[in-house]
């Protein structure tokens, strides 16, 4: 493993809930479908951990490799090579039967709220559904009970439940993205851009539930986003990734104020320059 692949990870006494080790996805270049030498890896050897209630922040520019990284976590895209550890279970070969008992403690959220609302079912049945796969001993009395908290603590009412996804803006879509994604508990929440498509302040009031929620109910998040001012925002730990490695890591503060890495620094001095801007 190499160094800064060792010093993204933690000693093996703390609590780790999401360990990454040397993780590799290779892909064919365009156009070149047969030839295996003409590979790329999206995901080069990459390591990380990510301990119980902390924010990581994956940082990087856009096709660096962080969706890749996510999907693999999420058992959606086989690694090349590597291994992914959720609270102390092993992932790799494991086939979709015996994967599935894991997958209510990884919770996905997207960009696109669409890529989990489905936009033609009321958002009362989108609610009902992970409790019903992941808790079928709950009543509907007891499912209606965590729905109603839940929307409460995420800034909705139950006026929700009769409306189609497409009747709220996207802010409130991702507020309820986040609820339905914590409706079962999950142990790491990975959240993928979830306020790119955003205006600032409306980024900031899902960031403000994010670390609220994480706060109150104690999950981790590996929060994914190409935004540096995003991540100084929510993140305890920040690793930059560039063209599918991890080129630096630490914590957020030191990391971008003091940048030692050449990418990092062009990364730090464009938001610089940016945020100086008048609007
Ligand atoms: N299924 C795929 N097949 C081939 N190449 C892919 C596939 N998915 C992603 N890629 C490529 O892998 C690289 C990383 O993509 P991605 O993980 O989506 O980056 P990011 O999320 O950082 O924008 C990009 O060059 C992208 O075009
Ligand atoms: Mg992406």
């Amino acid at each position: 493993m190499s160094d800064i692949a060792t010093q993204t990870t933690t000693p093996s006494n703390s609590s780790v809930v999401l360990e990454v080790r040397g993780l590799v996805k290779e892909y064919r270049k365009a156009g070149s479908p047969f030839k295996r030498a003409d590979t790329f890896e999206a995901v080069s050897n990459v390591s990380l951990d990510v301990r119980q209630g902390e924010i990581v922040c994956l940082l990087g520019e856009s096709g660096c490799g962080k969706t890749t990284l996510a999907r693999m976590i999420m058992h959606l895209t086989r690694p090349t090579a590597g291994t992914i550890t959720l609270n102390g279970c092993e992932m790799q070969g494991l086939n979709e039967r015996r994967f599935r008992p894991l997958r209510q403690y990884i919770q996905m959220v997207y960009q696109n709220p669409f890529d989990c609302l489905d936009p033609s079912r009321r958002v009362g049945s989108l609610l009902e559904e992970p409790l019903k796969l992941w808790h079928p001993e709950l009543s509907k009395e007891e499912r209606t009970r965590r729905i109603s908290g839940m929307l409460q603590e995420c800034g909705l009412d139950e006026s929700c439940l009769v409306k189609k996804p497409r009747q709220f803006s996207g802010g409130q879509l991702q507020r309820l993205s986040i609820a339905r994604a914590l409706l079962v508990d999950p142990k790491l929440l990975i959240a993928d851009e979830i306020v790119s498509a955003l205006d600032v302040p409306i980024q900031n009031q899902i960031l403000d539930l994010l670390v609220r929620m994480k706060e109150e109910h104690g999950f981790s998040v590996l929060f994914i986003t190409h935004d540096l001012s995003v991540a100084r925002k929510v993140s305890d730990r920040v690793i930059v990734m560039h063209r599918g490695e991890v080129v630096g890591f630490g914590a957020t503060d030191e990391l971008l104020e003091n940048p030692s890495d050449p990418y990092i620094r062009k990364l730090a001095d464009s938001v610089f320059t940016f945020e100086g801007c008048p609007d």
